[in-house]
């Protein structure tokens, strides 16, 4: 039988939608003894890493939890969790993962409708309010920091609409959290998931959910089971609430590491972390543009901690990417769906979010494109 050699990956500079750079500090926490999922020590744990969380998402919610899974574990949670069978749901689809909620939520049986914008534009409270005249549902579905196009739908104002039509708010906020402002208290937003991969810098794998008074009455009003078990949060808080009861095996190291990110989030601050995130974003459209390279997002609704650049007439998208991490180690993303071949996407996410990174890329970008 063939063997192989020992592991041995390239440090790759990640610049991309994700995964981020992960500081040492967070993949030494992973490295730590494995600890039982129900040893008093992780139990400790457990609970500093949900105080963690509820600092990073600026809440209170005693229903914040880490979902065992990547992003989309936690769209499916909340999705699953807050529809069944005759229920309905607004989703504002401004890019690929407005798309994904559209599936998800249809698989669940749920009415869906859509507020669709261009790829690259939001949608406002007016239009979701004008939507909501016309179909009142039970849930507002929208995704704060779309990773398809690097645009960021402003949230303010969005929950007082959807609640003067009863319905809940639900946010999609897995390249937001952590890296522009994102208050769910503040902004009443009833229910949110993220990831860990893009502002938090912790390697995929779990999935951050935060969830409010009013969306957690609205699980206990179901009339039939959430139709996926792995998922069903009210079970899963049987294990992150007080009872701590066994309900699946915890991934023991992912939430050593997402402590450790959380604590650097901590550390350095939201303010102060938000702003860095800004002012690097800044920079990088700046350079961008000296480039003589177009953003495809208007500056008002650009997201700092990922960009969308439209690929030049005439350079191949592939090759481009291709030099950039073959001679330069540095990875960058092409563009999803619509924006396929049109765009590159930049990430300056979390710990990878520095002025050197965007001082790398922008000099790679010159010497590949000979500007
Ligand atoms: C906005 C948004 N939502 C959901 C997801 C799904 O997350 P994951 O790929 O971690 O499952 C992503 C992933 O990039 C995302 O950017």
């Amino acid at each position: 039988m063939k063997t192989y050699s020992d592991l041995n990956t390239p440090e790759r500079i990640l610049l991309g939608p994700g995964p981020s750079m992960v500081s040492s500090r967070v993949l030494r926490a992973m490295a730590h003894p494995l600890l039982g999922h129900l040893d008093p020590k992780f139990i400790e744990l457990m609970k500093e890493v949900q105080d963690l969380m509820r600092y990073t998402f600026q809440t209170t919610n005693e229903m914040t939890l880490p979902v065992s899974g990547t992003g989309s574990a936690g769209m499916e949670s909340t999705v699953a969790n807050l529809l069944e069978p005759g229920d309905s749901i607004l989703i504002a689809v401004n890019g690929y993962f407005g798309e994904r909620l559209v599936d998800m939520a249809g698989r669940y049986g749920a009415t869906v409708y859509r507020l669709d914008k261009p790829w690259g534009e939001v949608a406002t409270p007016e239009e979701v309010d004008a939507a909501l005249k016309v179909h009142p549902v039970k849930v507002v579905a929208i995704v704060h920091a779309e990773t398809s196009t690097g645009a960021m739908t402003p949230l303010e104002g969005m929950a007082e609409v959807a609640h003067k039509y009863g319905a809940l708010l639900l946010v999609d906020c897995v390249t937001s959290l952590g890296g522009i402002p994102l208050k769910i208290d503040d902004w009443g937003i009833d229910i949110a998931y993220s990831g860990t991969q893009k502002c938090l810098s912790c390697p995929p794998g779990l999935s951050p959910v935060t969830v409010g008074p009013k969306a957690r009455e609205a699980f206990h009003n179901r009339k039939t089971k959430v139709a996926n078990w792995y998922l069903d949060l009210t079970m899963l808080e049987h294990y992150w609430g007080d009872d701590r009861t066994y309900h699946h095996t915890a991934p023991i190291s992912m939430n050593f590491a997402l402590r450790e990110s959380l604590r650097l989030v901590q550390e350095e601050g939201l303010e102060a972390r938000y702003q860095r995130h800004l002012e690097n974003g800044k920079l990088l459209w700046d350079g961008l543009e000296e480039l003589d390279l177009r953003l495809i997002v208007p500056v008002k609704h650009r997201l700092p901690t990922l960009t969308t650049v439209a690929i030049p007439e005439g350079v191949i998208d592939a090759e481009i990417r291709g030099r950039l991490l073959n001679d330069y180690n540095i990875e960058v993303a092409g563009g999803l769906g619509a924006f396929k071949g049109k765009a590159w996407r930049i990430g300056l996410m979390g710990h990878g979010s520095t002025i050197r990174n965007v001082d790398l890329v922008l000099a790679a970008l010159r010497e590949i494109l000979g500007r």
